[in-house]
């Protein structure tokens, strides 16, 4: 596994799961599939904050149909927390109405479900045309909720990962790679 070098005052070194190179590959993939089943329709792409801003930023230039954005805010984890708290709260709802809509919600990480699983009962109380998840990451085996994505990125064991949108604390989100957090990092 490659690590790389986090520039922070004592210069943390981390493990890297997936490479930003690997990460813009599969998201080419899941972008080609999504304008494959999308095709001539027009799509509304939810993006929940913070986490999932990167991967919504390169999916929608990877998706070549006609396709506009709006953003979500949740609350579900506590401050500093490595496992969910359970309970969600929407703290920024839809700027924009999306009955009749093609809607996908594009999530960093689908974990417990309990997150995409409110979102998806909120959203289809809405009557959207169709409602489809993509998630960069899947943890099948940390799932509380039954749901599942349309489109996963990549599907990974019990790991808690940081980088590429995702954070620990509000940090990391910046690091261009998906790597490990370290058991004992701060
Ligand atoms: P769920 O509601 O348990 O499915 O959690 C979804 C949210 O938990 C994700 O959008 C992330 O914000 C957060 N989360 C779950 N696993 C991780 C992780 O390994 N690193 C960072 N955030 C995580």
């Amino acid at each position: 596994m490659a690590t790389t070098t986090y520039e922070s005052p004592n210069m943390q070194r981390l493990e890297v799961l997936y490479t930003r190179d690997q990460i813009a590959e599969r998201i080419r993939e899941m972008g080609a599939q999504i304008t494959k089943d999308m095709a001539g329709e027009k799509l509304v792409m939810i993006g929940v904050l913070k986490g999932a801003a990167p991967f919504l930023a390169d999916l929608a230039r990877a998706v070549s149909v006609d396709a506009t954005f709006d953003f979500v805010a949740v609350k579900s984890y506590a401050k500093g927390s490595r496992t969910s708290s359970g309970a969600v709260k929407l703290i920024k709802d839809l700027d924009e109405p999306i009955e009749g809509k093609n809607v996908l919600i594009v999530e960093d990480i689908l974990d417990t479900g309990l997150t995409l699983s409110y979102l998806r009962k909120l959203f289809l109380a809405h009557h959207p045309k169709s409602l489809r998840i993509a998630a960069l990451l899947d943890k099948p085996s940390r799932r509380i909720e039954q749901i599942e994505a349309d489109y996963v990125g990549f599907s990974i064991p019990n790991l808690f990962v940081i980088g590429f949108g995702m954070d620990y604390s509000e940090r990391y989100r910046n690091l261009p790679d998906i790597c490990l957090m370290p058991p004992d990092a701060v």
